[in-house]
């Protein structure tokens, strides 16, 4: 049994050898996994890198809908997810028969889903879309079509207010790690450190999104912290994205924004935090947990996927 960080790494690189198996991972994983990953990305652009992986196995280390993603557009690959209790509280809050029986109410409506979402729900979904691309998947709707926009109602929103579209259906789900953070907290950071920038998720509040100088996703918020001349930002979003950032831009200084709670230092996805060198090992030496998806399900679900990465 190997047990500290070098030897669980030098194990994981043989498997990865071993079994012709690639990892992608999330920033949103510990910097211990994302130091193991081929790849690391958002959830658009781990979409559009799994299509294109040429190994027979892929490991996604990120949470299940992910993975699940992954095997849509990948349905001939080994896809692995070490932990399957790693879910997502926002892909939770849209459950596929609650978006069918409001589909069966407004027939006439186009279904916009974002990625965080169930493969059932995908399969019931017009467009999917990502944090990366929501406003261009909506503007490439006709102003006149209705839409409902599922699960998020915060980065649904933000779309609404961007777009001044009212017919817009908004589904009320949200994730709990994004929708925890701190206005009064992050105000008095911001007194502390007036020269700081603030960069958010969508996914969080309006009062949170409105404090900040640049609102987008994951990317687009390493993107903006590398170009814009600030030295000190304020990062209202799932703080594993701060390995990256700090890797990046070494002479750059990135505060986590803090959640209510007033005991935490930062604000984390437990479900993220689920997936550990431990159970990459694990589940590259026996090949499983492997996701699986009704055939019938998956090609529906490829449709919605497929009409979102045409757009990007
Ligand atoms: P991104 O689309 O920015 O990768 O976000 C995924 C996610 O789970 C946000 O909470
Ligand atoms: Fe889901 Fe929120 Fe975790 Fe992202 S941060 S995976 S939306 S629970």
């Amino acid at each position: 049994m190997v047990n500290n960080f070098e030897q669980l790494k030098k194990r994981i690189l043989e498997l990865k050898r071993e079994k012709n198996a690639v990892i992608l991972a999330h920033y949103y994983t510990t910097p211990d996994v994302q130091a193991v990953a081929d790849f690391l990305g958002d959830s658009l652009a781990l979409s559009i890198k799994a299509q294109s992986v040429e190994a027979d196995t892929l490991l996604f280390a990120g949470v299940h809908f992910m993975a699940e993603t992954a095997k849509v557009l990948c349905p001939r690959k080994h896809v692995l997810i070490p932990c399957l209790e790693a879910g997502c509280s926002l892909a939770d809050s849209c459950k596929a028969a609650d978006l069918a029986a409001l589909k069966k109410q407004y027939p006439d409506h186009l279904v916009v889903s974002y990625v965080n979402t169930t493969v059932e729900v995908k399969a019931l979904t017009d467009i999917c879309c990502t944090s990366s691309n929501a406003l261009k998947v909506i503007e490439s709707i006709p102003k006149e079509q209705p839409v409902i926009f599922a699960p998020d109602r915060n980065l649904g929103g933000y779309i609404k207010r961007l777009t001044g579209r009212d017919n817009m259906i908004l589904w009320d789900g949200a994730c709990h790690v994004h929708e925890d953070f701190s206005l009064d907290k992050l105000r008095a950071m911001k007194a502390k450190h007036p020269d700081a920038k603030v960069v958010a998720h969508p996914e969080c509040k309006r009062e949170l999104v409105e404090e900040a100088d640049y609102v987008g996703a994951t990317s687009g918020i390493l993107k903006f912290c590398g170009t814009d001349p600030c030295k000190e930002f304020l990062v209202v979003t799932e703080s594993g994205i701060i390995s990256e950032m700090t890797r990046l831009y070494p002479d750059k200084r990135f505060i986590p924004a803090l959640p209510h709670n007033s005991n935490c230092c930062c604000n984390e996805c437990n479900y993220m935090k689920m997936i550990t060198l431990e159970n990459i090992c694990a589940c590259l030496e026996k090949g499983e947990p492997e996701v699986e998806i009704d055939e019938d399900i998956r090609h529906k679900a490829e449709r919605s996927i497929l009409n979102m990465i045409a757009i990007k």
